[in-house]
């Protein structure tokens, strides 16, 4: 089996590469050149755990390849995978498919033999029949077939996510798409990984009432975790409560600052755009698009309480920027909402993140550059971490306080304990911890 994939960003990279180190030939295309050449120079150009050793062991092998030329990836190619962005589109909140569309115009005009051409983007329902009926348009000759396969990875993690999947959806309405995408998938079978095979249009969907969910389940304990704090209760005991009930399950009702990243909160927007347009509208996924927004601003709110209502002349120490562990991505990160509106209310910025700075630098004005987080520390009136490296999940919380001024410590991801910290001196704010009685 031999395989294109265009895109070499997170999904395409990682995709990729894991076919690859499963034995397929692959070859990954990419426009941005000066990406190719790094690749080509063994550079990765994203932080994710494990993807240098793997991308370098596949490529010395021999069965992993990049080329900015999209008819030197597809010589001989069985499947050609588009795994291009699908950002927001300006002003409606539907997904962007600029880049898709184009794909899939430049596939049409490269295709030689049979070929199964493969959406692994997050795609609005109806794209994939669009997809097969533009390449059919240029070029009618052609013996190809779509099959839709929405991808669940998550940044971090994304290896595993991929070689190890809860599930793989694939969106197929012919023979030959199943027989392809049955072949690509065998190595799972291993792992007795359930593939499930759909119409188009229900793989398109599955993808967006995937996230949808994961971000409503997230946003209900966060919700909770508001009233937690009005009542003196533990929300990561409520969580604990409830996530034990298998109907419920115990992931994703971890409370913190509210979801980001470069598919929450696009994949949102876009399902609520679809449904309205579709006349079905989901209310609840429109209820949770505002919460989450108005939950990152709130976040700056309660630094501001907690200072007596006023950062003017005050330090504020921000430990972890990106959007989540484990990554450099700060698309959507809850940092840029905050970090601003700390310096609205007249706050100086002193911040660390592991692996996140040389890409916040890009976003983030006005803030001090830190080597670690104790030198983030110095002369801090309040330390905000926003993201649980691990990092920062056994500081010397003894030393943090002697280095710092003040002693605020704004913990959004329930790192510490509150009882524990301030027998060390700290007023510690958690997310969802209340006082009983
Ligand atoms: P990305 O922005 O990291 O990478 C996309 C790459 O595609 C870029 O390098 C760009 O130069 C390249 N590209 C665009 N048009 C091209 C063309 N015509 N020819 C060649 N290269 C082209 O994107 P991503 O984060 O990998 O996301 C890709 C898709 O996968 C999105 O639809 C996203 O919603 C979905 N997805 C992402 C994740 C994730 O964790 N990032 C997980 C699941 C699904
Ligand atoms: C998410 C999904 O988990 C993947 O299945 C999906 O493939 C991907 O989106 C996508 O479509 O791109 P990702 O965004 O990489 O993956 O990361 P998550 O671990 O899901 O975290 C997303 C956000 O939710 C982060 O900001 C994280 O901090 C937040 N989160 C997550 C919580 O606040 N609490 C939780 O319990 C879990």
């Amino acid at each position: 089996m031999r395989i294109a994939v265009i895109g070499a960003g997170y999904v395409g990279l990682v995709s990729g590469a894991c076919f690859s180190d499963f034995g397929f030939e692959v070859v990954i295309v990419d426009k941005d050149k000066s990406r190719i050449a790094r690749l080509e120079a063994g550079k990765i150009p994203i932080y994710e755990p494990g993807l240098e050793d793997l991308v370098a062991r596949n490529r010395d092998a021999g069965r992993l390849s990049f080329t900015a030329s999209l008819p030197a990836a597809m010589k001989r190619a069985d499947a050609v995978f588009i795994a291009v962005g699908t950002p927001t589109r300006r002003g409606d909140g539907f997904a962007d498919l600029t880049y898709v569309y184009a794909a899939a115009d430049e596939i049409a005009r490269c295709l030689a033999g049979p070929c199964v051409v493969v959406c692994k983007s997050t795609v609005p329902i109806g794209t994939n029949r669009e997809v097969l009926r533009r390449i059919k348009a240029i070029r009618p000759d052609a013996a190809v077939d779509v099959a839709s396969n929405p991808e669940f990875l998550r940044e971090g993690s994304a290896i595993e996510d991929f070689k190890r999947p809860d599930r793989v959806v694939v969106g197929a309405e012919s023979e030959q798409a199943r027989a392809v995408m049955q072949s690509l998938y065998r190595p799972l079978s291993l792992n007795e990984t359930p593939i499930l095979f759909t119409g188009l249009e229900t793989a398109e969907l599955i993808k967006y009432a995937a996230n949808a969910f994961l971000a409503t389940k997230i946003t209900f304990i966060n919700e909770v975790a508001d009233l937690c704090e009005r009542v003196g209760a533990n929300v990561q005991e409520v969580a604990r409560g409830i996530g034990l009930d298998r109907r419920i399950g115990p992931k994703f009702l971890h409370a913190g600052p509210g979801y980001g990243g470069s598919c929450f909160p696009k994949d949102t927007l876009a399902l609520v755009s679809t449904a309205r347009s579709a006349g079905a509208p989901i209310r609840i996924v429109e209820a949770v698009v505002d919460v989450n927004e108005a939950r990152k601003r709130a976040m700056a709110e309660r630094v501001l309480a907690a200072l007596d209502g006023d950062l003017s002349g005050k330090t504020v120490a921000v430990l972890g920027l990106t959007f989540k562990p484990n990554t450099d991505d700060m698309r959507e990160a809850p940092s840029l909402v905050i970090v601003p509106a700390l310096q609205a209310a007249g706050a100086r910025i002193r911040a660390h993140d592991p692996e996140g700075m040389a890409e916040a630098a890009k976003l983030l004005d006005d803030v001090e550059w830190c080597d670690g987080p104790y030198h983030a520390a110095e002369g801090s009136d309040a330390i905000v971490v926003i993201t649980e490296w691990d990092a920062y999940r056994a500081l010397d919380v003894v030393r943090l306080k002697r280095l710092m001024k003040g002693d605020a410590f704004f913990d959004l991801r329930n790192i510490y304990k509150t009882a524990e910290m301030a027998d060390r001196g700290f007023r510690h704010f958690g997310i969802g911890i209340g006082q009983p009685g």
